[in-house]
């Protein structure tokens, strides 16, 4: 398959130019005929296919090489359109999404018969979202349905957080690849189960459990997903948590403890691997970059603004394997706020091998 490649550049529908307004057209048009188009969201690049139409969604599974019990996320470009998908809508699910739609949010709610289970992976349930980004609105617009989209990566690869990444995974397995920059987010949304009666995260993200509770008042986390929940046996809730997640070719190790003695005990490691004939990186942050001695030290961005940490950190990951390197030691992140999303996506990656000092 021939992949076609465009660019937009719009902050909203009034600045769309002439060349734009085609692009959402034609990139409408397809998925409105059961093709898959890549798009930017706030979060990743999402891989887009009619999520009301069976086949769409097989086509998804397949060019991503993701199992089919894998659950899409669906997505919505108004409020209202939760219920034309879901039904025994909770107060709840309209509380949050009235506060956090359009954004990186994501709601599980029971579905209506309207979606098929090809798109849930047999679940009773279908996740929902409303994204902010303007390029993804338009698209959902254009198109006249319901898009169903998991991340724009090979299953088992970082998400996408650029259209150069969508490209690597996906060139001529997919039909058009729409391309709108880098994302500001970076990681993928925060997923929240409403079905129960206590809302659940079961994948943490931009919006955090402190921001849902000023909402809904108490939140859970689901148990599965706060550390070694594959040491623990503990089965996730969100089925795609259960995926052993990327992990870099070089062997990737968190060391965590006080900044001083993070950047002594790597260093230590660095030499040692070194004098092996490794090639050694380490991803520090700007404030301790000068610090280390690898071969390759990436910044991931600064600690005075994690957002600048979880915007950095899948382009970082995929860069690695483009390096070449054998052993990669990274610094850790705060267990808070997003520092827990960043800290979510990067444990697995490191298949969570973390030493302490
Ligand atoms: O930010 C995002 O959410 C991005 C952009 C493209 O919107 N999408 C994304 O989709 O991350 P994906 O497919 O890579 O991840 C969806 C996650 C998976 O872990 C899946 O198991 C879970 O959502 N999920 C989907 N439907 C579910 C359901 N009904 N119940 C529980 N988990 C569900
Ligand atoms: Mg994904």
């Amino acid at each position: 398959m021939n992949t076609k490649f465009c660019t937009v550049d719009f902050k909203n529908e009034q600045d769309m130019t002439e060349h734009d307004k085609e692009v959402i057209m034609e990139a409408g048009s397809i998925l409105k005929n059961g093709g898959l188009v890549a798009f930017p969201t706030e979060t990743v690049y999402g891989l887009g296919g009619d999520g009301l139409d069976k086949k769409a969604s097989e086509k998804i599974y397949a060019a991503k090489g993701r199992p089919s019990d894998n659950p899409l996320i669906v997505h919505i470009a108004d409020i209202q359109a939760m219920e034309v998908l879901a039904g025994d809508i909770p107060k709840t699910a309209w509380q949050l999404a009235g506060k956090f739609w359009p954004g990186p949010m994501t709601m599980i709610l029971n579905k209506k018969d309207i979606v098929p289970y090809e798109t849930t992976g047999g679940l009773d349930t279908v996740a929902i979202r409303f994204p902010s980004h303007p390029v993804a609105c338009a698209l959902i617009k254009a198109s006249g349905t319901y898009i169903a989209a998991p991340s724009a990566n090979t299953s088992g690869r970082p998400s996408p957080t650029l259209a150069s990444h969508v490209r690597e995974d996906m060139d001529g397995k997919i039909d058009m690849i729409v391309d709108g920059g880098r994302v500001g987010i970076g990681i993928e949304s925060t997923i929240v189960d409403v079905t129960g009666e206590v809302p659940m995260i079961l994948r943490p993200g931009y919006i955090t459990k402190e921001m849902l509770e000023a909402v809904v008042g108490h939140v859970e986390i689901d148990p599965a997903i706060i550390d070694d929940h594959l040491l623990k046996g503990v089965r996730p809730k969100a089925p795609g948590m259960k995926y052993k997640h990327y992990a870099p070719k070089g062997d990737l190790t968190i060391v965590e403890g006080d900044s001083e003695s993070v950047i002594d005990t790597i260093n230590r490691m660095v030499d040692i691997a070194k004098a092996e004939g490794k090639k050694t990186a380490v991803i520090a942050v700007d404030e301790t970059k000068k610090a280390y001695r690898g071969d390759i030290v990436e910044s991931i961005g600064t600690r005075s603004r994690e957002e600048t940490i979880a915007a950095n950190l899948y382009d970082i990951l995929r860069r690695m394997d483009t390096l070449g390197v054998d052993v990669i030691y990274s610094e850790s992140f705060e267990d808070g706020g997003l520092g827990q999303a960043v800290m979510n996506r990067l444990l697995k990656a490191a298949g969570h091998q973390v030493i302490k000092v």
